[in-house]
């Protein structure tokens, strides 16, 4: 299995076969990317509990950590794909756009006016369009398997002014530098041979920081089993709010002991 094959748990029900595109939030051709739909294509019911869940957790993210109805503005836009959502203080909410602002808003916090952003394992490209709101001059190389490459390019020309700054690729390989690296619950769907190609490709590469947010424990691989070196320091390391089996490493390259930090994550 190369690095760029869908790892055999991830996809494996998916119906990819739908050209609809402006539906695709609604209609299963993100199926496993997007919060409400879920891996076999079928969309998930926006009832009272699903919805009370969002509002409560678009309230933690905002007020509990963003504090800020400038950067909510700037970054956050629910619309292309036609996504089910709930309509709360003005503000479209779904789950994944909701998870995203608050990573954006983490990454943004501590990464300064980066020249050049890699995400591996995007989805359908929500992350990447609120960063480039927020960094205009900022380009990106989404690396991605190849039908969720299409359904990000979508996304992101449907988002954004033009794809001028964004490369897509299936490997990484010709990426020299970056100033951030990005993975956000797409190592958890891989091979432990996948995720060593990643790791390996980011830790000799010329990386700044690594934002990496995955689950303790998925299928068989386990987050502190991870082949890191130890040339990392964390900068944040808790689990994420609302979300107390994902982990959220923002680590910075620089010489550590990381591999006794990760050792202490639970099972
Ligand atoms: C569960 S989705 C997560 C999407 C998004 N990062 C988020 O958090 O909402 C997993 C992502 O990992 C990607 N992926 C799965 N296997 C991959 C591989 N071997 N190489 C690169 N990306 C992969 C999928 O295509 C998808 O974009």
């Amino acid at each position: 299995m190369t690095a760029h094959q869908p790892s055999p748990h991830h996809w494996a029900k998916r119906q990819y076969d739908s050209q609809d595109f402006e539906n695709m939030r609604n209609n299963g051709i993100c199926a496993g990317l997007d919060g409400l739909t879920n891996v076999d294509g079928n969309l998930g019911k926006i009832d009272k509990k699903y919805a009370e869940h969002l509002r409560q957790l678009w309230t933690v993210i905002t007020e509990a950590f963003i504090q800020s109805p400038a950067f909510v503005d700037k970054v956050y836009r629910v619309g292309v794909g036609n996504p089910p959502y709930v309509q709360y203080g003005g503000h479209k909410l779904t789950h994944s756009d909701v998870t995203n602002l608050f990573n954006a808003w983490r990454i943004t916090r501590y990464v300064d006016d980066p020249k050049h952003i890699v995400e591996i394992g995007g989805g359908f490209g929500c992350l990447a369009a609120q960063l480039k709101r927020f960094y205009p001059k900022c380009k990106f190389t989404m690396v991605d398997l190849e039908d969720s490459l299409k359904i990000q390019r979508y996304y992101l020309k449907e988002s954004l002014d033009n794809l001028n700054d964004f490369t897509f690729q299936q490997d990484m390989e010709g990426i020299e530098q970056a100033d951030l690296v990005i993975n956000i619950r797409s190592m958890m769907e891989m091979t432990p041979e996948q995720i060593a190609y990643y790791l390996e490709k980011i830790q000799e590469n010329d990386v700044e920081w690594f934002y990496c947010v995955n689950r303790y424990s998925k299928h068989m691989t386990k987050l502190r089993e991870y082949p890191f070196d130890d040339d990392w320091i964390p900068y944040v390391s808790q689990h994420l709010p609302g979300q107390d089996h994902i982990h959220e490493y923002l680590l910075k390259r620089g010489d550590g002991r990381f591999t006794n930090q990760l050792r202490t994550l639970r099972l």
